[in-house]
This record gives structure tokens, C-alpha cells and sequence, in this order.
């Protein structure tokens, strides 16, 4: 949706200055719109017995780790590397959740050195290893009747275990000696309904309630991430709130007498209307349709052309100018490579600024460098109104930084 009125007004009067003085592309995010959704989830569950773990996946700078640990969240990883971040921010324990899939046993130990929460994709991940965490959770694969595109088809999905075999995954950690289990549950993603994420989560704890049968009493309940954003004009943001509060009712139903912690790891609600990104119009031709060439490509987005996602674009300094139908396209060799397809837009022609909203999530971080088109800076725009670069473009030097240039026999002499 369009940028919200807040961000909008401390972004554009430093816009053109940040364009002269970066150049484009670039992603910028606004830190106090960052927090502020932090602090909208967390303030709907106060008092519920509830912690939000940020889904690094989606936003992983670690200028805006560090913003939202300092406002007191937890941090989710689902890899090595996101939990190499976490710790050079110093989140170990109880501030840090691994979820992860089809992972290696040196990732697990890593986690488990970390002090991290651990939810197993499977029972022989859990199996695997010689040590277990205190709690150990599972996560349950999509079931019931929530579900989305994004997420994909439940019945092909490659996450979590089959609701049936949940009762042998606790058994066979309990007979190691396991006292503590969690259970975690996602089958939603961008989902814009409070309704229907609730019945997501409420579908999760019915599962987690009926464990109980078994022996199992749940210390923890994750009910993941997947909330969705507006990205369309006129789409209305999920009301939080009254999601937080049937989340909190269903646990309570479910578990009336000894009541699960809940978690989520949201993501994509917490960063995504806050982020931009920023481009210049290069070029302008007229082929099957108008056809708008942006220097940004999806190796800086890549949402639109992997899910067909819409992302609003707007040029804010062309506002008298006639709509005209356009394809907004980047430059990789890939004809999926298009920001939008047949958009009006104020007729947009070779020097034009343009924005791409909502990138905050989900966003920079799915980047790549296929065709060698590299990856944009990252900008933080501070509560203080400060710009910050938390993260430089990409160059050719990085480009060509893992390459190994020897052994000489197999390059031609003198390539450098
Ligand atoms: C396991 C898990 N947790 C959390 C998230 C965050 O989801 P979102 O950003 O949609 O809230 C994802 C997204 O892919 C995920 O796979």
C-alpha cells in the first residue's frame, strides 16, 4: 500500500538528497515505523504470557537486529549464518529460537552452544543428536483449514511432522530423558485476515491440546510468523489486536488449566510497510506494451516475480502527468524480471525517481546476483531523522570474492 503518512513524511524531503548522495538503488527502512509494529504485536499479547522472536529470514541487517533486540525482541533463526548474526549481537538463550528444516547436525550444535530454543522439522533431526535442549519442540506439518499460496499445497509440504506421528516424536525424547516440549505450528503466510491466522493458530493449539492424551504437556506454543501487510492500496491492515486476542482465548480454551508460553516469529509485519526501495527510471520503450525499465532488478526484489506478488510503485514527482499502462521491468535476462505488469502510472519517463514500497521484508534479503546484477545498499532512517548506510552495494570485488583465481593451470594466463 501506499508508504504510510508517517514514513512518508520524514522520507521525502530527504529523498532527493539521499538519491545525490547514494545514487540508486538503494532499500531504505524507517526505524521508528520498525519498532512501533514491534511493540504493536508485543502490546497485544501484554500480560498473556507471550514472546515475539523477529524472523531474521526477513530482514537480516543487523543495524535493525540490534533495533528491535533493543526493544526487546527475541530473535528467530532458521540457519548457521542467522545464528552467527545473533550471536555477534550478543541474543543467545532465551532471546533466540532456531526453526529450521532439513538441516545439518553442525547447525543443531551451533544452536545448542547458543543456548537457543530448538523446534526439530523432523524426529530424526532430534534423533541425530547426542545432546538435547531443555525444551524440545516440534514443529507440526500444515494441517486443518487454514492455509495459503505462499505457503503452498499442504499436503506437499516438505515442513514439519505429520500430526498423527506427533505422539512418537515426544515419546522417543522423552525416553531420552526430555521433560520440557514445545510445539510449533505455521500454515499461514501473509495472511491478511485476523480471522483466519487466528484459526491457523487455534488449529496449531488443538493439536498441542490433544498431545495431552499422550503424556505431553506443553511448556511453549509457537505459532510462527505469516501475518500478512496491505500491499495493495485499499487492503486493510490485520487488525492485531483482535488476532493477539483470539490467539490468547483459543490457548486459554484449549489449555484451561496450565497455560503454554506463546510464541510467534513474525516477520514480514514487523519490517515490511516499513522499507522502500528506491530507483531511477532509465529507460522507456514501446513494444507489445509501454514498457518501463527501472535500474533495480528482482535480484534486489525478488517477490514479484517468484510469487506474482504485487508491490505498489510510486514517482513523487509527477503527480500532473496522465496515467499510462505500463510494465515496470529490471534488467536481468529473465523475462519474469518485471515490478509490475500493466500498472498505471503517471507516464513515467528516463530520470524519474521511483518507488517500490513495502520491501521490508522478505525483500534485500531473497536478493542474488545471477547475471551479475548485484544488490543494492541498505539505508536506516533513524526516530532521530539521521540516514544511516547499514549496508553498502554490492560490487564487482564482491562479486568475484569467492572465486578462487588459482590454480593458474585452469585460467589462461594473466586473468584477474
Ligand atoms: C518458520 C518460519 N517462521 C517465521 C517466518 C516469518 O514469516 P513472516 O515474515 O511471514 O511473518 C517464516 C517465513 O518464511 C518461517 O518460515
Amino acid at each position: 500500500m501506499p508508504l504510510s503518512p508517517a514514513f512518508s513524511a520524514r522520507l521525502l524531503p530527504l529523498l532527493d538528497d539521499l538519491v545525490r548522495t547514494y545514487g540508486t538503488p538503494f532499500h531504505l527502512y524507517d526505524a521508528a515505523g520498525i519498532v512501533a509494529s514491534h511493540r504493536e504485536v508485543t502490546e497485544a499479547f501484554a500480560g498473556a504470557g507471550h514472546r515475539q522472536y523477529f524472523a531474521v529470514k526477513a530482514l537480516p541487517n543487523p543495524a535493525v537486529l540490534a533495533l528491535l533486540r533493543d526493544a526487546g525482541s527475541g530473535l528467530d533463526c532458521a540457519s548457521g549464518t542467522e545464528l552467527h548474526l545473533a550471536e555477534r549481537l550478543g541474543v543467545r538463550g532465551d532471546d533466540l529460537v532456531f526453526t529450521s528444516n532439513n538441516t545439518a547436525l553442525p547447525e543443531y550444535h551451533q544452536a545448542l552452544a547458543a543456548g537457543a530454543a530448538i523446534t526439530f522439522d523432523d524426529r530424526p533431526f532430534a534423533e541425530r543428536l547426542d545432546t538435547l535442549p531443555h525444551t524440545v519442540s516440534f514443529r507440526v506439518a500444515p494441517h486443518g483449514a487454514a492455509g495459503s499460496h505462499l505457503m503452498g499445497d499442504a499436503a506437499g509440504s516438505k515442513f514439519g511432522v505429520p500430526v498423527d506421528d506427533l505422539p512418537a516424536a515426544y515419546r522417543s525424547v522423552r525416553a531420552r530423558g526430555v521433560t520440557s516440549f514445545g510445539l510449533h505450528g505455521m500454515s499461514c503466510a501473509n495472511e491478511s485476515s485476523a480471522e483466519r491466522a487466528a484459526q491457523a493458530a487455534d488449529d496449531v493449539l488443538a493439536v498441542g491440546a490433544g498431545l495431552r492424551d499422550h503424556g505431553i504437556d506443553l511448556d511453549v506454543v509457537n505459532v510462527g510468523g505469516g501475518l500478512g501487510i496491505p500491499y495493495r492500496p485499499g487492503e486493510e491492515p490485520l487488525d492485531v489486536r483482535r488476532w493477539a486476542g483470539a490467539v490468547i482465548a483459543s490457548r486459554d480454551r484449549w489449555f484451561p488449566d496450565r497455560a503454554p508460553q506463546l510464541r510467534t516469529e513474525l516477520g514480514r509485519i514487523v519490517t515490511g510497510p516499513h522499507g522502500v526501495l528506491v530507483t531511477r527510471v532509465i529507460n522507456r520503450s514501446r513494444k507489445h506494451r509501454e514498457v518501463v525499465g527501472l535500474d533495480a532488478s528482482m535480484s534486489a526484489l525478488m517477490r514479484p516475480a517468484l510469487y506474482g506478488a504485487y508491490h505498489h510503485i510510486t514517482l513523487p514527482s509527477t503527480d500532473d502527468r496522465p496515467l499510462r499502462a505500463v510494465d515496470v521491468v529490471g534488467g536481468l535476462c529473465e523475462n519474469m524480471d518485471k515490478f509490475a505488469v500493466n500498472r498505471h502510472l503517471p507516464d513515467p519517463r528516463p530520470g524519474d525517481i521511483a518507488l517500490v514500497h513495502d520491501t521490508g521484508a522478505h525483500g534485500h534479503a531473497m536478493g542474488f546476483t545471477y547475471n551479475g546484477r548485484l544488490r543494492p545498499a541498505e539505508l536506516l532512517l533513524t526516530a532521530d531523522g539521521d540516514v544511516v548506510e547499514i549496508r553498502r552495494a554490492e560490487t564487482f570485488d564482491d562479486y568475484v570474492s569467492t572465486v578462487r583465481w588459482s590454480p593458474a593451470s585452469v585460467l589462461p594466463a594473466g586473468v584477474r
